[in-house]
């Protein structure tokens, strides 16, 4: 068998990359029949290499090294982040860089495999603060990054990647070290015991199996760290960018927050409208969009002429309601309190209601969505090599069964 044979996987999900390492995602219509929270079974996976294989006892003994251009240097055990730093829930959509690749290896194959648009999940992720960790080693003035670094053994290394300081002390950007997800161990392909989750931020950033933060005067030297999680410059093919290694190294190429994106779930890209449609005069036109560094997606539009006019869809924000409840010491979350919070690190939903008639006499239907940096999803595809943060608009054409 594979190197991850042990591990139980919902057969609903869709294999990315064969049989080894493990990637996938849900099917968009089942990912989006879960609602708000993704049950961690259909969540999506990406793994660059064997799932590292921590028992129980291991877990209990996992050591947190923080460490480099600090104070206070310390080694914590999750008993220590549970006894002494305050203990948080929150609600957080993680998101590859690669989601919506598989358009953009339709037009020239990337360097990247092929996801589709269900490449994001959310979950309610319990955990510290990274700033209260950052606060308590106390940080020197030469540190500049923080740098994390997984237990997973790569053929060039451990998995690794790093935040700016400035960044990771920012409260309010929320960065948590996490043990939990929706209120359970987190499974072994979402980082069993430890991992980082960094809301607002492509998923890649969020290191899983956390074994080290190290302060430093640089930013993370790991292979994935260059390698990985870029846009480089479009005219730049896949063969090139493998040869030409100064692109990979140039820091203006790094990603760091999500772009504004939405997609299309209902109908999907196979159904077939008229049999839905003979039910009922009226059809619901559903989706998800979302933006990065907690801004948050201020409208969302429908077009049926491919463009030249729109019209708005009704968004729902299922986070807000969490920004109504708190909850504090509760024995598994913590705290959970979101009322002083007005950032976004979760999708949001949209839908839009449209006549039988007006479905009949178009080809397709077209989304696009706005954040409230009134950035505004592209018209046209910005190909890359490594093919990520595709957020062109979303299409769908519509079947009909004459
Ligand atoms: N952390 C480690 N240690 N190893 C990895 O391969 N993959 C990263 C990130 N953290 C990765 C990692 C990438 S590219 C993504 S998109 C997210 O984990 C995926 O998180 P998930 O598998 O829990 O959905």
């Amino acid at each position: 068998g594979t190197p991850d044979a042990w591990i139980p996987r919902d057969p609903r999900l869709v294999r990315l990359t064969g049989k080894h390492p493990f990637n996938t995602e849900a099917k968009l219509r089942d990912l989006y029949a879960e609602g708000f929270i993704t049950s961690s079974n259909l969540f999506f996976v990406r793994n660059h290499g064997a799932v590292p294989k921590i028992d129980q006892e291991r877990a209990d003994n996992w050591q947190l090294k923080v460490h480099g251009l600090c104070a206070n240097p310390t080694t914590l055990t999750l008993e220590d982040l549970r006894t002494k730093f305050q203990v948080v829930t929150i609600p957080i959509t993680l998101v590859c860089a690669g989601n919506r690749r598989k358009e953009q290896n339709v037009v020239q194959q990337s360097l990247g495999f092929s996801w589709g648009a269900a490449g994001l999940s959310t979950a309610l992720f319990t955990g510290v603060y990274l700033a209260d960790i950052l606060a308590f080693v106390h940080p020197n003035r030469w540190a500049k990054h923080v740098v994390f670094e997984g237990a997973d053994e790569l053929p060039n290394g451990p998995y690794g990647t790093s935040q700016l300081l400035s960044w990771a002390t920012d409260a309010q950007k929320r960065m948590i070290i996490s043990w939990a997800m929706n209120g359970l161990a987190l499974e072994p392909d979402h980082g069993y015991p430890l991992r980082l989750v960094v809301p607002g931020q492509i998923g890649g950033r969020s290191v899983k199996w956390l074994n080290r933060i190290e302060l430093s005067s640089v930013e993370s030297q790991h292979h994935l760290h260059f390698h990985d999680n870029k846009v480089l410059p479009m005219p730049l093919g896949p063969d090139q960018a493998r040869k030409e290694k100064k692109w990979w190294y140039d820091p203006r190429y790094i990603i760091r927050d999500l772009n504004v994106n939405s997609a299309i779930a209902q109908p999907d890209h196979e159904e077939i409208l008229d049999t839905l449609l003979a039910l009922r005069p009226t059809y619901t036109i559903k989706g998800y969009a979302y933006a990065g560094g907690g801004r948050r997606v201020t409208r969302v539009e429908i077009s049926f002429d491919s463009g030249t006019t729109w019209e708005l869809a009704f968004i729902k924000y299922p986070e807000d309601a969490y920004r109504t409840v708190s909850f504090a010491s509760d024995p598994i979350y913590g705290d959970l309190d979101m009322r002083e919070v007005d950032t976004c690190f979760c999708w949001c939903f949209w839908s839009f209601e449209v006549s039988l008639e007006r479905l009949k006499n178009n080809n397709a239907i077209v989304v696009r969505g706005m954040d409230e940096a009134l950035a505004l999803q592209p018209r046209d595809m910005y190909w890359n090599a490594t093919g990520m943060m595709n957020n062109w608009w979303f299409r769908v054409v519509i079947h009909h069964l004459e």
